[in-house]
């Protein structure tokens, strides 16, 4: 069975794990404190829970979701991530991350600063576009008509399967975007962002998806 570590387990890796347990993965939880202030959090998990340091869940993960706010990526494990497909939700806001130059200017994008200090790691952005609570009432299984669809980014092939694998199983539909370099158009303040599922209940399937990345293309 496939093993899902998170490295960061907030409102966004925390929803994940749970979304992924529910769908048979076993998970490894972690964060920038102990294994032990997650207890409560993998407890209400279940048995296929674990908590462990950032390696730790570096090391256990088939694929490893990065799941921090942004300016702590420099922090981030490097070498257990080597050759895995690490799954990026993060977004810059440099009122909470403060400011970083290369993104201010827009000379670069907030994957490719995690995937430049990640070398060896194959980066895929992924649910960085949609809030929390958006993944738990949105969820669908294959094949519903009001399926929503997810967009990625990443420049690994095999990486992306295993990423639209995941996000398939967690009930999501996927729209490879192309490589990492487009996921500028999923990013905060695109058309593609946040926006096409306008709340609970209100789907956004591919076609919706593929015609916000076409806007923000303009
Ligand atoms: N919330 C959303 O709806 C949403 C949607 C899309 C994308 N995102 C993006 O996803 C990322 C996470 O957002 P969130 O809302 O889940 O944030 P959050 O609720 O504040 O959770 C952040 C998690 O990261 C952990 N963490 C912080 N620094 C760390 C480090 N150096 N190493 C390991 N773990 C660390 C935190 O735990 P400790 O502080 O205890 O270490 C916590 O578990 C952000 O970049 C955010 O912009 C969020």
């Amino acid at each position: 069975m496939t093993t899902v570590g998170f490295i960061g387990a907030g409102r966004m890796g925390g929803t994940l794990a749970r979304l992924a347990v529910e769908a048979g993965y076993d998970v490894v939880l972690s964060n920038s404190r102990t294994p032990r202030s997650l207890k409560d959090k993998v407890a209400a998990l279940g048995e296929k829970a674990r908590a462990g340091t950032p390696t730790d869940a570096a090391n256990a993960g088939d694929i490893v979701v990065v799941s921090i706010p942004l300016r702590a990526y420099p922090t981030l494990p490097v070498e257990p991530l080597i050759g895995k497909p690490v799954l990026d939700t993060c977004n810059y806001y440099p009122q909470r991350d403060g400011h970083i130059a290369v993104l201010d200017t827009d000379a670069t994008t907030s994957s490719h600063l995690v995937a430049k200090h990640l070398i060896g790691a194959h980066v895929v952005k992924a649910f960085n576009n949609i809030y929390f609570k958006n993944l738990e009432s949105l969820r669908r299984p294959p094949g519903a008509p009001d399926r929503s669809a997810l967009p990625i980014a990443g420049d690994d092939e095999s990486a992306k399967a295993a990423a639209t694998s995941f996000i398939n199983a967690i009930g999501f539909d996927v729209v490879d975007a192309g490589p990492l370099e487009a996921g500028r158009l999923f990013q905060v303040g695109t058309p593609a962002f946040v926006a096409p599922y306008g709340g609970p209940g209100t789907p956004a399937g591919t076609d919706t998806i593929r015609a916000a990345l076409e806007a923000a293309k303009q």
